[in-house]
């Protein structure tokens, strides 16, 4: 089972960009946007990486979020007709929101009008505890289970924290120590870095990251992925026997003459209940293709 990880896309519609409603929060992404990321991130990386995705064969992609940069319902169309071009299928790609999705209150009711198909979790795993969040959502393919969380939310002007928040926790303790999921490779996806330094940023980080940290050593995993802060990061979380990996992506999009962070995406092969090893697939902008970075390498995740 090979696993392909992406984040943070921020793809940009400019028929979007001449609509933009600068009310509320919005204009100070929209100056952001204006002035920064158009210029570095690029829609056409995603469709190199669509085109990727569907020739090397992987068998499941993931993405942590920031699929948009201001939440508006039509960013969310133009990131949907993008993700649609993938071969998989809804059922064969799994999206979660970040921040960006979650900009305005209103994102994250288009994320979950929009994406639905692409964040539904599998039949048998609604939770019934009486909070009406579908979150965190659970798929099961082959041998891996995907958990996916939303910790987005609107936040307040030049902020983008996250949280989790308790009633979440508690569902994703219950689903990794899911006897259904016994015997899978359990890879746990959220937007926010849920460990190491950035975690913490008060600014920027995951507000219950100690509480997250709690669930993972209590009950494991296969591997935690985020996205958030468009950097290569590698941290890990302590578990009774040892340690489980926490990877996050740089975005899917990017490219500025920042080698270490041109888009990529990062593919896990999955064998039983473990990741058994990783690499990553960059963006060549002249080529318009994607190729296996070897720089990086293979590494074996942490004990389940
Ligand atoms: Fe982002
Ligand atoms: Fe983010």
């Amino acid at each position: 089972m090979r696993l392909a990880h992406c984040s943070d896309l921020h793809l940009l519609s400019l028929d979007g960009v001449r609509k933009l409603d600068f009310a509320n929060k919005r204009w100070i992404g929209g100056v952001n946007l204006l002035t920064n990321r158009g210029r570095h991130y690029h829609t056409e990386a995603f469709e190199d990486m669509v085109a990727d995705l569907n020739a090397v064969g992987v068998d499941h992609v993931l993405c942590t979020g920031d699929v948009t940069n201001l939440a508006f319902e039509q960013e969310f169309r133009f990131a949907r007709v993008r993700f649609d071009q993938l071969t998989h299928g809804p059922g064969g790609v799994t999206v979660l929101p970040g921040n960006h999705d979650a900009y305005v209150d209103e994102g994250r009711v288009h994320f979950a009008t929009v994406f639905a198909d692409y964040a539904t979790t599998d039949p048998g795993w609604a939770w019934d505890d009486g909070d009406p969040s579908p979150w965190p959502i659970v798929r099961v393919r082959g041998p891996t289970a995907i958990i996916g969380l939303s910790t987005s939310f609107q936040t307040p002007w030049f902020t983008a924290y996250g949280r989790c928040g308790e009633g979440q926790l508690k569902r994703l303790g219950q689903a990794l120590s899911d006897p259904r999921l016994a015997g899978k490779a359990r890879v746990v996806a959220i937007h926010h870095p849920p460990a190491g330094r950035r975690a913490t940023s008060r600014i920027r980080g995951l507000k219950d990251h100690d509480a997250f940290a709690q669930v993972i050593a209590q009950h494991g995993a296969a591997v935690v992925v985020h996205g958030h802060e468009h950097r290569d990061l590698r941290e890990r979380l302590p578990i009774p026997s040892g340690v489980v990996e926490v990877l996050g992506v740089p975005s899917g999009t990017y490219e500025a003459g920042k080698p270490e962070k041109t888009a990529r995406y990062r593919v896990f092969e999955i064998e039983g209940d473990q990741v058994i090893s990783h690499h990553l697939r960059v963006w060549h902008r002249d080529r318009r293709s994607f190729e296996r970075d070897d720089h990086e390498p293979a590494a074996s995740a942490a004990s389940a």
